[in-house]
C-alpha cells in the first residue's frame, strides 16, 4: 500500500512538490523559482512554459531525495496561484501569450466598464466586484489583442485554464488525451462561475464575449475520478491518480482544517489571504470582501467563504529586495526592521496593483508618507513589515463587520510567519493572539488533504483536525491607545494612496 500522498503548488514565485506522510507530516520537498515578466508599468506576466518544466523537475527532484519512488504515492493534489491565465493550442500544447498574472492591471479599463455596464448582475452571480484580479477580463484582454487568438477559439482551437488547469492537462498527457479540467474554488475565481450552479454561466461568457468550448470542465475539488492520472512519461513515469484540485488560499484553508463556519486563516505569501468559512450558506459582502468557494469534496455539498485579498504583502519585501535593494534576502527584513524602535511615524502603502479588499480601486498607487531627514531604511523595513499587518487589520475589521463574528485568534502560515517581529506586530495591530501551526506549509498539506481525502487515504476531516497542532503564538503586547493611533495614521496613509492620479 502506498504511504504517502503527494502534492503541486504552483505558486506566483515559485512551484514546489512536497510529500506528506499519513500523520501529515512533511517527508520531502522540492522547490524552484520561475521568472517574473514585468513587460510594462503594471503588466505582470509568466512563461507557462517554464512553470510546466520547473513543475516536472520539483516533482522528479522531490521524489529522487526523498529515496522513495512514485509508487509510494497513493494520490497527488494540484494547489495553485488562482486567476493567472493561460490560453493553449491543444493539438501542440504550445500557449498563445504568457500567462497574465492575477497581480497584472492592464484590464484596469476592461474592469471599469464591467463595473459600469454590468457590476450589480457580476456581483451577484459571482460574488467578485469587476476588478483587474480575476481571469474574465484578462481572457478577454487576449482574445482582443493577441493576433489570431479570437479566431483560434472560435476554431476550436485554443483552451484556457488557470495554472492548475495547465498543470493538470500537462501532468494527464498534454496534446494525447491530457484531461481539461478545474475545480469550484478556481472556477469561483474567474468571475465567469455562477456561485448558486457551480456551472459557467451563459449570460457572463456572452457579456465577456467567451466561447464556452475554451473553458475547463468543473470538477469537485476531491474526486477520485474526475483529474485522471499522470501519464507514464516525465516526470513520474507512473500513473499516479490525481485526485485533489484546488486553488491555494482555499488549499490552505483545509491545511489549516477550517472546516466548521467562523474558522478562519490569514496566508501570508505574495500576497495575504484571510479567508473565512461560511459553511453551505453563500454569505453576501457588504463591506468589500470576496464571496468565493472553499471547497467541495466528492458529493458532499460545496462550502463557501468570505475571503479578504491583500494584494502586496510578501511582494512588498520583495521590492525592498530586488528593485529598491537594501536588503540581500527577504529574511534580512526582520534584521534590518529591528535596528528601529518603531516605524519613526511613516507608513508604507504598497498598492503596487490598486489596493484589494477591502477597497477594490484598481487605480490606486503605492505611496510612502511622513518622511523626514530622520528616517533610515530601518524605518522602511519596519513599516513595510506594519503594512502587511495593517491591512489585514482592514480586512479582518470588514470581516467582523459582515460575518458578526469577532476573531479571538488569527491562524496564521506562509512564508512570512517566519518573521518572528512581523507576527508580533500582527498581534499588536489586531488586538487578538496569533497562532501559527507546526506545519506552517499548510496550502501544499491542504492539497495533499484533498487528494487523501478522495481515495480513503484519509478517511475524514475530524481525522485531519487531529493533524493540527501549535507550534507558536504571538500575544498582543500594545496598549489600546497605541493600536488605534497607529491604524488611524494608517487610514490616513491608505487615503493619500487613494487619492493619486496619474498625471
Ligand atoms: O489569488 C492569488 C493567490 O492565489 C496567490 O497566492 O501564494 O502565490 O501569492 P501566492
Amino acid at each position: 500500500m502506498p504511504e504517502f500522498v503527494g502534492a503541486v503548488d504552483q505558486g506566483t514565485t515559485s512551484t514546489r512538490f512536497m510529500i506528506f506522510d499519513h500523520d501529515g507530516n512533511e517527508v520531502a520537498r522540492h522547490q524552484l523559482e520561475h521568472e517574473q515578466i514585468f513587460p510594462r508599468s503594471g503588466w505582470v506576466e509568466h512563461d507557462p512554459v517554464e512553470i510546466w518544466e520547473r513543475t516536472n523537475s520539483t516533482m522528479q527532484n522531490a521524489v529522487r531525495q526523498s529515496d522513495l519512488s512514485a509508487a509510494d504515492l497513493a494520490a497527488i493534489g494540484i494547489t495553485n496561484q488562482r486567476e493567472t491565465t493561460v490560453i493553449w493550442d491543444p493539438r501542440t500544447g504550445q500557449p498563445y501569450y504568457n500567462a497574465i498574472v492575477w497581480q497584472d492591471t492592464r484590464t484596469d479599463s476592461i474592469a471599469a466598464a464591467l463595473e459600469r455596464e454590468h457590476g450589480d448582475l457580476i456581483r451577484h452571480k459571482t460574488g467578485l466586484p469587476p476588478a483587474t484580479y480575476f481571469s474574465g477580463g484578462k481572457i478577454k484582454w487576449i482574445l482582443e489583442n493577441v493576433d489570431g487568438v479570437r479566431e483560434a477559439a472560435e476554431d476550436g482551437r485554443a483552451v484556457l485554464g488557470n495554472t492548475d488547469a495547465w498543470v493538470l492537462w500537462n501532468l494527464t498527457g498534454g496534446p494525447n488525451g491530457g484531461i481539461h479540467a478545474t475545480d469550484v474554488t478556481n472556477a469561483s475565481r474567474t468571475m465567469l462561475m455562477n456561485l448558486e450552479t457551480l456551472d459557467w454561466d451563459d449570460e457572463l461568457l456572452d457579456i465577456f464575449g467567451i466561447p464556452r468550448a475554451m473553458l475547463p470542465t468543473i470538477n469537485p475539488s476531491s474526486h477520485p475520478e474526475a483529474f485522471g492520472s499522470t501519464r507514464t512519461t516525465r516526470p513520474l513515469r507512473t500513473a499516479v491518480p490525481i485526485t485533489g484540485v484546488l486553488g491555494d488560499q482555499q488549499a490552505a484553508t483545509v491545511g489549516q482544517v477550517c472546516f466548521r463556519p467562523g474558522e478562519a486563516k490569514n496566508t501570508y505569501g505574495t500576497g495575504n489571504f484571510l479567508v473565512l468559512n461560511t459553511g453551505t450558506e453563500i454569505v453576501r459582502s457588504s463591506k468589500g470582501l470576496l464571496t468565493t468557494l472553499a471547497y467541495q469534496f466528492g458529493d458532499a455539498p460545496a462550502v463557501y467563504a468570505l475571503e479578504g485579498s491583500m494584494a502586496v504583502t510578501g511582494s512588498a519585501v520583495q521590492w525592498l529586495r530586488d528593485q529598491m535593494r537594501i536588503i540581500s534576502s527577504s529574511a534580512e527584513v526582520e534584521t534590518l526592521a529591528r535596528q528601529v524602535e518603531d516605524s519613526g511615524g511613516i507608513y508604507f502603502v504598497p498598492a503596487f496593483s490598486g489596493l484589494f479588499a477591502p477597497y477594490w480601486r484598481s487605480d490606486a498607487r503605492g505611496a510612502i508618507v511622513g518622511l523626514a531627514r530622520f528616517h533610515t531604511n530601518g524605518h522602511l523595513a519596519r513599516a513595510t513589515l506594519e503594512a502587511i499587518c495593517y491591512q489585514s487589520r482592514d480586512v479582518a475589521e470588514a470581516m467582523e463587520q459582515d460575518s458578526g463574528v469577532a476573531l479571538d485568534v488569527l491562524r496564521v502560515d506562509g512564508g512570512v510567519t517566519a518573521n518572528d517581529l512581523c507576527m508580533q506586530l500582527q498581534a499588536d495591530i489586531l488586538g487578538v493572539p496569533v497562532s501559527r501551526p507546526v506545519v506552517a506549509e499548510t496550502t501544499a498539506l491542504g492539497a495533499a488533504y484533498a487528494a487523501g481525502l478522495a481515495t480513503g487515504f484519509w478517511e475524514s476531516t475530524d481525522e485531519l483536525r487531529l493533524h493540527w497542532h501549535e507550534s507558536k503564538r504571538w500575544e498582543p503586547q500594545w496598549n489600546d491607545e497605541q493600536r488605534e493611533r497607529g491604524y488611524a495614521g494608517w487610514k490616513k496613509a491608505v487615503e493619500r494612496s487613494l487619492d493619486w492620479v496619474e498625471v
